[in-house]
């Protein structure tokens, strides 16, 4: 039955890492005291002290397993020698290699590794060094993307790969309602996983604005338009917002990086300037212009109607799988 638990967690939901830091203590442990398995987002910078502290706070707010997400493409070696010492319950990794070195220094700690991939190619690979799970990436995830297959493709070869392994895959990208989750079922995965979906709650930390833009517009695109100094050939979904409109064709010479400053953010507990077209989605603490900044979006965000607490997002995909599968698909 579709809502079984993965990787010891009573459903198989999964709340993605939301970077930089929209996935912060209070999400992770709501969702986690949902019985689901909730990403921390660590700091794109060595940070290792900030990020005991995100894992301490939200151990005082749940006594549930949890995760944390990191980055690969950014420095990263301390940040996950202390999230191994602190022994959350999985790490996530993306956007680079996961060894077989990593695998086995997580394993040593006792720590669950899950990879997200976005090809069957990379899928292989990480299947190959003993990982824990898969989660298979979309294009129409929000947020980054690192590969150009639709779900519905991808994710039933990735299925079909690990058939013989005990390998939970859980799949992500457009998924925001129980029809998508009983969808993803139907091509094989083991569970689920959201990000845009949990960004429209009452626990992230995203801006307001760009929670109300979230339910209000329904539009997105794949594009490079935003963050190409920092974060360079890492294409990304973005909601259709009037600023990205008028700007979706910069020109391909153009970065962030000799901007105007249209804002500022503190962000893991450092304050820093937003320029324009900066990867930098607006968290709560963000002043300045908001409506121009970048903000991560689903292809499924037109299924976004209201900001809800992410316990809801749960019991509505839990409940909504059950009845789906019992009312139209038992026989
Ligand atoms: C605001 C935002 C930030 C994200 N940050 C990360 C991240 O830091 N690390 C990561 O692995 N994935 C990140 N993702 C992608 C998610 O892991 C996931 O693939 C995606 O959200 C699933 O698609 P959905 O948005 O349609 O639910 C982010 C997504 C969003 C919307």
């Amino acid at each position: 039955m579709g809502w079984r638990g993965i990787l010891g967690f009573d459903f198989g939901i999964v709340q993605a890492p939301l970077g930089p830091d929209i996935s912060g203590p209070e999400l992770v442990a709501a969702v986690a005291n949902s019985g689901c398995l909730g990403f921390l987002r660590a700091p794109d910078w060595e940070a290792p002290d900030h990020l005991r502290e995100l894992i301490r706070k939200t151990r005082t707010l749940t006594d549930k397993p949890f995760g944390v997400g990191v980055v690969l493409a950014f420095p990263h070696a301390e940040n996950i020698k202390a999230i191994l010492d602190e022994k959350v319950a999985v790490l996530q990794v993306y956007w680079g290699e996961c060894s077989q070195d990593l695998v086995l220094q997580a394993h040593r700690a006792g720590v669950k590794i899950v990879p997200q991939v976005g090809s069957f190619d990379e899928a292989k690979k990480v299947v190959d060094v003993g990982v824990d799970g898969i989660i298979v990436q979309g294009v129409e995830a929000g947020g980054h993307i690192i590969g150009r297959e639709g779900l519905i493709t991808l994710l039933p070869r990735v299925v079909d790969l690990v058939r013989d392994r005990n390998i939970p895959v859980i799949a992500g990208g457009g998924i925001v309602d129980e029809r998508g989750y009983v969808a993803a079922l139907a091509l094989g995965a083991q569970g689920i996983v959201l990000g845009t979906r949990f960004v429209a709650t009452d626990e992230s930390y995203a801006h307001p604005t760009y929670k109300k833009k979230l339910v209000d517009l329904e539009r997105t695109a794949y594009t490079d338009v935003f963050g190409r100094a920092r974060w360079p050939g890492a294409p990304h979904r973005v909601l259709e917002t009037p600023f990205f409109q008028e700007w979706r064709n910069l020109p391909s010479d153009e970065n962030e990086s000799n901007q105007p400053v249209i804002g500022y953010s503190t962000i893991h507990g450092v304050e820093k300037e937003v320029r324009r077209f900066a990867g930098t989605v607006p968290n709560a603490t963000t002043t300045g212009d908001i409506e121009s900044m970048a903000m991560y979006a689903s292809a499924g965000v037109g299924l976004i109607n209201e900001i809800i607490p992410a316990s809801e997002v749960i019991k509505r995909l839990v409940e909504g799988a059950q009845s789906l599968i019992n009312k139209q698909f038992a026989a």
